[in-house]
């Protein structure tokens, strides 16, 4: 094997276990639960538990860096919350299913 692709596994390698570790750990997670609020009723948003189904692929919901989402509201959050339950078949995607009646 050439000096080259030996270099250049280990390369991957690191590669590789450096993102895995980034995966594991994230710097700051944020709250384990955020109430959404829309108009006067919230929705319960499992934060912890979407960041486990992403496998702490945070950037799945914030764009580059974690906290705030740009330009939150209502179509940010369609835009983002429906399609993956969509693609998924789980999670809803009727609106009663996110905005509860009261
Ligand atoms: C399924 C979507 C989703 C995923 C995945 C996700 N988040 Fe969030 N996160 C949100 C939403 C929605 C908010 C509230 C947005 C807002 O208020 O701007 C939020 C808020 C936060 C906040 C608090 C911001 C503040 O100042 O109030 C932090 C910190 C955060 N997320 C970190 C993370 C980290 C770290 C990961 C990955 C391990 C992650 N999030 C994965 C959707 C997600
Ligand atoms: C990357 C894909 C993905 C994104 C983005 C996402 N979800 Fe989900 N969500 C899921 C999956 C998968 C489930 C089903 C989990 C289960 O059945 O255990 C789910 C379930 C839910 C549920 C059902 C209750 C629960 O906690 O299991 C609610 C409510 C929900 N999501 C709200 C949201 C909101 C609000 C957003 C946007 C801020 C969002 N989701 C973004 C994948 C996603
Ligand atoms: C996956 C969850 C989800 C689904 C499905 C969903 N919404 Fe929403 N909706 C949200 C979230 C999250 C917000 C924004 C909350 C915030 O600003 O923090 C929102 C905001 C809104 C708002 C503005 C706030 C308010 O209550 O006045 C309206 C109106 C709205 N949605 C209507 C709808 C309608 C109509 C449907 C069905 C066609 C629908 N939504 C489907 C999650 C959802």
């Amino acid at each position: 094997m050439s000096k080259y692709l030996i270099s250049l596994l280990i390369l991957g390698a690191l590669l590789l276990m450096s993102t895995s570790l980034l995966a594991a750990q994230p710097e700051n997670p944020g709250p384990k639960m955020i109430k959404l609020m829309m108009g006067k009723k919230a929705l319960d948003f499992t934060h912890l538990k979407h960041q486990q189904l992403t496998k702490n692929q945070c950037w799945e919901c914030h764009d580059k860096k974690a906290g705030k989402i740009a330009n939150w509201g209502e179509a940010t959050a369609h835009k983002l919350c429906i399609p993956c339950h969509d693609l998924n078949e789980k999670g809803p995607i009727n609106c009663k299913g996110c905005h509860p009646k009261k």
